[in-house]
């Protein structure tokens, strides 16, 4: 799919197939995360990868029934803004490269066949501070929005190859480990 295919035909899914993501893929995806632009380049977003039944659930639980879809799906991540990293005069625009970095994932799995939902968080405070409890997040790391990911439960799109491996350049790979976390924070 090119991009304009991959905008375009992209809905949210939320029932799932049994079928699980494979690691490239995931990874292609939080690459996409981190590769969206963010104010004075501050690259405040963090992530929190959850795979486990236990987690997702626990995830599920604490974003409110709206957050259904995650009991159902193969990976939930976590976006969050780290105000430790955001722009000092303005911190708020973490808001902004929250939303980026979350659509950015959400168009890179589409393009593999992969479908996801948007469940919102911020500025749902009952959901921010009981994601901040379940995961012991740090004062400075403000849960943005969660995404549930997995291959629709009805095939919707021809599948491709391409991974962030394949297309993209060193010019534009922002990847930074130490803004993943998986299962946990530590
Ligand atoms: C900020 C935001 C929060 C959302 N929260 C939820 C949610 O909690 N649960 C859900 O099932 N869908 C949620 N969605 C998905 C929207 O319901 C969906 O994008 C909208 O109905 C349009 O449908 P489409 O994504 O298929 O185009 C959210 C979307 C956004 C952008």
């Amino acid at each position: 799919m090119n991009a304009l295919e991959t905008i375009f035909s992209r809905k949210s899914v939320r029932e799932f197939a049994d079928r699980p993501i494979s690691d490239e893929a995931l990874d292609t995806i939080l690459r996409a995360g981190m590769s969206g632009p963010s104010c004075v380049n501050a690259r405040d977003g963090a992530f929190l990868v959850a795979r486990g039944k236990e987690t997702l659930n626990r995830m599920a639980d604490a974003n409110g029934k709206p957050a259904e879809p995650l009991r159902r799906a193969d990976a939930g991540v976590l976006v969050c803004g780290d105000l430790g990293c955001a722009f000092a005069r303005a911190k708020d625009y973490w808001i902004i490269d929250g939303a980026i970095a979350a659509q950015n994932m959400v168009l890179a799995a589409w393009s593999m066949g992969i479908g996801s939902v948007w469940l919102g968080t911020y500025p749902q405070m009952d959901r921010v501070e009981a994601l901040g409890k379940l995961f012991a997040l740090p004062e400075s790391v403000i849960p943005h929005s969660i995404i549930a990911f997995g291959y629709p439960a009805q095939a919707q799109t021809a599948e491709t190859d391409q991974t962030a491996e394949t297309v993209q350049t060193a010019e534009t790979d922002h990847w930074e480990a130490s803004r993943l976390h998986f299962e946990t924070w530590q």
